[in-house]
């Protein structure tokens, strides 16, 4: 079938098509119908009974995968290499998850798995969901001051936590980042699981922390425990436009039934084969296609601890792809970037034996075409842009790559994916024809495996995505279809902003800016930079009578968020300014700060107050190298 009858077929019977879909799960009570009206935007599956671990381990070895690995880790940052078969994976998960429940972890509870990226992050993801018990996978470039607002948030019963993380030029020591996140809390979990690593060994708190290899023994391994369709199998929690992150949730359901549909229709891959993502657990890609798709496919997944480049050099990539027989790779374009910076010519690409490669995936951040064509160029294989959120969990367009590999349109993810009526409008909410450019929205409801609430803040969700286009679900990017139905996406139309494949909250940096006892006002804006796709540059206004240099206090901020949001945030600009430019009704101008600072010709805003405070905006950018020639 060829992707335009595949989509035909979705949008003429949702219902048929889902279930079907729905078949190539393994259910303890199938559902009776796939979309139940109900909650904000409808649910799916919500009536069958199924287990997301069983889905992804226990049936492959019952089916006779036993001996395949399931999990290979690969980490050139700390030189070892080793794999874990779905059989091993099968007995190490029940033995956590046996551990977790003798402590009263249940269906229901949640759990924070912070985590470096070593098969036990992924262990501890699939224990969970054996018992029914709902992880939050935090980030661990977040800093403890991050992972105490996902305590706060979403009251984990146990903590699952490593004595440290992996940088190239550091140890990420674990243990002072958990216990402060936790004094931070007003939440206490009852508990939290150590895994030591031999590059550092944590001090555990006595009557609090258990160490991971203990805990479980002589413990009962625990059986998959069914729960419904629409019960959570995670919360993940991701940047908004305030300094609170929004708890994202994903029902079982309709998680396992899309993923393993997106393995072969999208990424072509089959029980049996391999396949990389290299991102990492605590992003919603990590999830999908680290954990829980390749998983449920049936086949092998690489948890890779290193860098594009430097770990040792930018031939890391193809190293690993040919080491393990790689058949699909996903990345984001900021990492092929990194490696055609250090490796322009791809000379690397010549040492390694990459012929088990069938295609790259890109996403994450906007494929700029220059990038896809110097991959495409090098690898002589299909280099696929696709578009997608934490939010929706897997692709809203793609090129269908296992259905039928539609031409590529170079700045264009292509088209939409089944479930997906995706939408151009107008500020009014009306669509919008071929070319225009508008905000982009799915018409409701959404597919199975996207989220169908907020974690604690069903009106935050109504807020953020529903209220503004009735009838529709807005994704926050802003862009445009042309006469083929392929899709473009250009902006975002909120304060989010993207860094190294990152999706970072400006509104949260400036919260951070604005607690500076000097700082009376700030704005951060996300300027275009040729690594990271964005980089964060902030603008103080002081107080009156402040003492202290500016230098010491753009220091201090930097310092500031780096400790309060995490390296991750990569906030290293900032400068000082008199005021900054705003309407007559006081909203402040980041887009045309933006522009500036990147050099485009603009015209200043009707509304503007006062346009002299551009000029001295551009002085103060041009005090810190923008725009950048
Ligand atoms: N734990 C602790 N710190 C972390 C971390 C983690 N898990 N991940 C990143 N950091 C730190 C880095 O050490 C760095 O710290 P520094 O300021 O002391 O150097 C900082 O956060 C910024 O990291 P990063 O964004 O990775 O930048 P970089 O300059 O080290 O590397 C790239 C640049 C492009 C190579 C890198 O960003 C990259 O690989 N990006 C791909 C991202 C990706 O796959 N995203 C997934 C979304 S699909
Ligand atoms: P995240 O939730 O972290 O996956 O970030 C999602 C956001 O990243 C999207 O809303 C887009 O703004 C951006 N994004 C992700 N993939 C793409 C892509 N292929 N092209 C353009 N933007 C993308």
């Amino acid at each position: 079938m060829a992707y335009r009858d595949v989509y035909a077929s979705w949008k003429s019977d949702p219902e048929g098509f889902w279930m079907a879909q729905a078949e190539k799960i393994d259910w303890d009570r199938p559902p009776s119908k796939a979309f139940f009206d109900q909650g904000p935007v409808g649910e799916w599956f919500a009536d069958g009974l199924t287990n997301t671990c069983w889905n992804a381990v226990d049936r492959h070895v019952a089916a006779g995968r036993g001996d395949q690995p399931a999990i290979i880790h690969d980490s050139p940052i700390t030189d070892s290499r080793s794999s874990v078969t779905f059989r091993e994976l099968r007995d190490r998960v029940a033995s956590l998850a046996g551990a977790l429940r003798a402590k009263g972890v249940e269906k229901g509870d949640r759990v924070i798995v912070y985590m470096p990226m070593i098969p036990e992050a992924v262990e501890a993801m699939l224990a969970c969901t054996r018992l029914g018990a709902i992880h939050s996978v935090v980030f661990g470039g977040f800093a403890a001051h991050e992972l105490a607002v996902r305590i706060q948030d979403a009251q984990p019963k146990a903590i699952i936590t490593a004595s440290c993380g992996m940088e190239p030029n550091r140890i990420v020591k674990y243990k002072p980042l958990l216990d402060s996140a936790i004094e931070q809390s007003s939440h206490k979990p009852d508990f939290c699981v150590i895994f030591q690593r031999a590059q550092e060994a944590a001090t555990l708190t006595p009557g609090r922390d258990v160490a991971w290899d203990e805990f479980q023994s002589g413990v009962e391994p625990a059986e998959c425990v069914p729960v419904e369709g629409n019960h959570p199998v995670y919360v993940l929690y991701t940047s908004g436009t305030t300094g609170q992150p929004k708890g994202v949730i994903r029902h079982t359901g309709g998680h396992l039934v899309t993923l393993n549909w997106t393995m072969k229709n999208i990424y072509g891959i089959e029980a049996g084969d391999v396949f990389w993502a290299a991102s990492d657990v605590g992003w919603v890609v990590g999830h999908s296609y680290i954990c829980y798709a390749p998983l449920i496919a049936g086949a092998t997944t690489i948890v890779f601890e290193g860098k594009p480049v430097g770990t040792p050099d930018a031939g890391t990539f193809w190293r690993v792809i040919q080491d393990h027989k790689v058949k699909s790779f996903f990345t984001a374009p900021t990492a092929i970037r990194a490696v055609k910076r250090e490796d322009p010519k791809g000379e690397l690409i010549g040492d390694y034996d990459l012929s088990s490669l069938q295609a790259v995936f890109l996403a994450g951040e906007r494929a700029d075409p220059d990038t896809i064509q110097w991959l495409e160029d090098k690898l002589n294989l299909p280099v696929l842009d696709h578009w997608w959120q934490t939010e929706t969990g897997w692709a809203i367009a793609a090129n269908p790559f296992g259905i039928e590999r539609m031409p590529v349109k170079k700045g264009s993810p292509s088209v939409a994916m089944p479930g997906y009526d995706v939408q151009i409008l107008d500020e009014a909410g009306h669509p919008v024809g071929p070319g225009t450019l508008g905000a982009i929205a799915v018409r409701l409801p959404l597919p199975p495996g996207t989220l169908p609430s907020l974690w604690n803040a069903e009106d935050r969700f109504r807020k953020a995505y529903l209220d503004h286009f009735p009838g529709y679900y807005e994704t926050g990017d802003a862009g445009y279809v042309d006469e083929d139905g392929y899709l473009y996406i250009m902006a975002r139309t909120d304060d989010v902003i993207n860094v190294a494949g990152h999706r970072l909250s400006t509104g949260a940096i400036e919260e951070v800016l604005a607690g500076h006892p000097d700082v009376a006002e700030c704005a951060v804006i996300g300027v275009a930079d040729s690594l990271k796709g964005q980089m964060p540059v902030g603008f103080l206004c002081l107080k009156k009578g402040v003492e202290n240099s500016d230098e010491q206090i753009v220091r201090e901020v930097i310092a500031r968020v780096r400790d309060q949001i995490g390296p991750v945030a990569a906030f290293k600009l900032a400068c000082v300014v008199e005021r900054l430019p705003k309407t007559r009704s006081g909203k402040i101008l980041r887009a045309t700060m933006v522009k500036i600072a990147e050099g485009e010709q603009f015209n200043p805003p009707a509304t503007i107050d006062d346009p002299e405070v551009l000029s001295e905006i551009s002085d103060a950018l041009q005090g810190i190298g923008y725009p950048q020639r």
